[in-house]
């Protein structure tokens, strides 16, 4: 593979060496003495390389003078020591061909200036041009990567769980539909209710909300394992925090309780931050610079200390007497809002907090029932500026605790094959699932999970 950008400024060749580069155009200045500095990026870097072009370059006055951002180019040329204080290097170019002009340079939709993050949603396949978009997918890719290298290091096995699915995971009623079906001409039953069974599968099929039902049969047959992938979401959710399509990680671990799945989750995430920080100093510094001041310091802080943990009933105590007034008022029995768990996450810890012991009533059907016959072995790790990053639990492994949820739900028969992980050779275990985008969020400081996802799926949007 040739060499790019990021290896020439990381000085992976020596000075006077002949290289070419090919990437796309930055920014452009002439200089009345004949001439040009070309900014090219490849996205190898968050920096481009500067590209000095003078006009004994034959095609000078018809191609270089005529660049403007987003042409992209082949140049080659000698590597030099930069007069500049920016960069140790630029490249004299010795020939410069241009691979791709600019329809029209004034309309260009990502031309260099600051853009809302509103427009560039409308722009969503052109934004990756941009320094801030460019920097998310090489934190997002870096994140990626170091969540496969820590299950990978641990024995974990990756398991591909289905897309499209008859469960409905977290009960939620938020799936979307899947079929072939005719909607004009649903066949329907004798009582008029449309015949799924003549549908593409012989049940009613859904994108699936999470993969940790399929994930369970495969932990407890191979002990560790994860899920790594697309989930999806009807929720009507016009908010900085919910995407239609969103990525999830969900390890689930065999012979593990509540406080191990919290241990793992802890680790796990201070691994990633601390993989993002070392790969990704420059993006990360863009982030720092122009999007949250302490994007760097924070998560360095998170990686060197230990996660607070406490239980739902000490929450509750503490937003009871914190004195602030939020929009929905609190009790012991209801689930956490947002502002619930920003202020215990953001202003009376500081930092992520692990929430533990959940009421049961609030939470999925699948939790481990505590002794106390009021709360489950549920936990959630809230990110100050976020709330909700992860969501998880040790499972119900006993047969007869699990029938009596699944009865009272009527899900025992759509999900037998769930009860047969029960029935045959039960086991303590516990997983839990990290919204990969809310992940993203709390990293770069970006606010909205539609900035940190290529192409985001959200009500109303168009699809690219
Ligand atoms: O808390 P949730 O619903 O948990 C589950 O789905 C479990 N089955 C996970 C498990 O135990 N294996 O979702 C998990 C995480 C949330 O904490 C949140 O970070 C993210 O998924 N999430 C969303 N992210 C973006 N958009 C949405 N609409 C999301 N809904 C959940
Ligand atoms: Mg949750």
């Amino acid at each position: 593979w040739p060499l790019q950008i990021s290896d020439y400024l990381a000085a992976k060749a020596p000075l006077g060496s002949q290289v070419s580069i090919r990437g796309w155009v930055r920014t452009r200045r002439d200089s009345k003495a004949g001439f040009s500095f070309i900014n090219v990026h490849d996205g190898s870097a968050f920096d481009g390389i500067q590209v000095v072009a003078d006009q004994s370059l034959p095609n000078y006055q018809d191609d270089v003078l005529k660049l403007s951002a987003g042409c992209s180019v082949e140049v080659s040329g000698e590597l030099v020591k930069s007069a500049g204080k920016e960069q140790a290097v630029e490249l004299q170019a010795q020939a410069i061909s241009v691979l791709g002009w600019v329809d029209d340079p004034e309309t260009y939709p990502v031309a260099k200036k600051r853009h809302s993050f509103e427009y560039l949603r409308t722009v969503a396949h052109l934004r990756p041009r941009t320094n801030t978009f460019g920097a998310v997918a090489r934190v997002r890719n870096s994140a990626y990567q170091a969540i496969h290298r820590y299950f990978s290091e641990r024995s974990f096995n990756w398991v591909n769980t289905p897309i499209i699915t008859a469960s409905d995971c977290e009960g939620a009623g938020e799936m979307f539909r899947v079929s072939t079906l005719d909607l004009l001409q649903v066949p329907r039953n004798d009582k008029g209710e449309i015949d799924f069974s003549r549908d593409f599968f012989a049940d009613e099929a859904f994108l699936t909300v999470s993969g940790q039902l399929n994930g369970e049969a495969f932990c407890t047959a191979l002990s560790r394992i994860y899920t790594f992938g697309p989930t999806f979401r009807a929720e009507n959710s016009h908010t900085s925090r919910h995407l239609a399509e969103f990525w999830m990680v969900e390890p689930e671990v065999a012979f593990a309780n509540l406080q191990d799945n919290a241990d793992m989750a802890e680790e796990f995430l201070q691994t990633i931050f601390k993989a993002v920080l070392n790969e990704c100093g420059d993006d990360m510094a863009f982030f720092a610079q122009h999007v949250n001041a302490d994007a760097i310091t924070r998560l360095q802080s998170i990686v060197d200390s230990e996660f607070v943990r406490m239980d739902y009933s000490e929450a509750i105590t503490i937003l009871e007497k914190c004195g602030k007034q939020f929009e929905f008022p609190l009790h012991w029995g209801v689930d956490l809002q947002s502002e619930h768990e920003r202020y215990l996450a953001e202003e009376h810890v500081g930092r992520p907090v692990i929430l533990m012991n959940y009421p049961k009533s609030i939470k999925a059907f699948y939790m481990r029932a505590n002794d106390d016959d009021k709360t489950c072995a549920a936990m959630d790790v809230l990110a100050p500026g976020i709330g909700e990053i992860i969501g998880g639990s040790q499972r119900e492994e006993r047969l007869d605790l699990l029938d009596e949820k699944m009865d009272a739900l009527g899900l025992k028969e759509d999900l037998w094959w769930y009860r047969d992980l029960r029935r045959y050779g039960t086991v303590p275990h516990a997983g839990f699932g990290l919204g990969f985008e809310r992940l993203l969020n709390y990293i770069t400081g970006l606010d909205n999970v539609r900035d940190v996802i290529p192409f985001p799926r959200v009500p109303g949007s168009a699809l690219f």
